[in-house]
């Protein structure tokens, strides 16, 4: 049976932050980016590091115009990194899959909104 567990309001998750948050012995980090929440399991697939306590950062990206000319690259916004502290192993936030082996993953967790707070849910 699920658990549903509230975290906090969303105001008191700055945007681009992060609160760790304890359900028995799975620790949760509910990140904000861009107005929008995200819930992983606060342990990286490589070593156990807490990947969600990490810097985030902007993706790269190639820039290559219609006429197929590579112009350099681009910080991609739109696709913000976790970076795990202990190793830099980084992860999409949006999917918490890992940006150069798409075997490892962050364990997610559903967001709830319920009367404006933010919950996760644990199945
Ligand atoms: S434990 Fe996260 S990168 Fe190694």
């Amino acid at each position: 049976m699920a658990t549903t567990i509230r975290v906090c309001a969303p105001d008191e998750i700055a945007d681009g932050g992060c609160r760790i948050v304890t359900v028995g012995e799975i620790e949760i980090g509910v990140l904000r980016q861009g107005g929008e929440f995200y819930a992983y399991q606060n342990l990286c697939p490589h070593q156990g590091g807490p990947a969600c306590e990490g810097v985030r950062m902007a993706g790269i990206k190639e820039n290559i115009d219609r006429n197929g000319n590579y112009l350099g690259q681009l910080l991609d916004e739109d696709d913000m990194h976790i970076v795990c502290p202990w190793h830099g192993y980084e992860y999409h936030l949006k999917t918490g899959i890992n940006v150069a082996d798409d075997r490892l993953r962050l364990r997610r967790f559903e967001i709830v909104r319920q009367e404006g707070d933010i919950y996760v849910t644990l199945p």
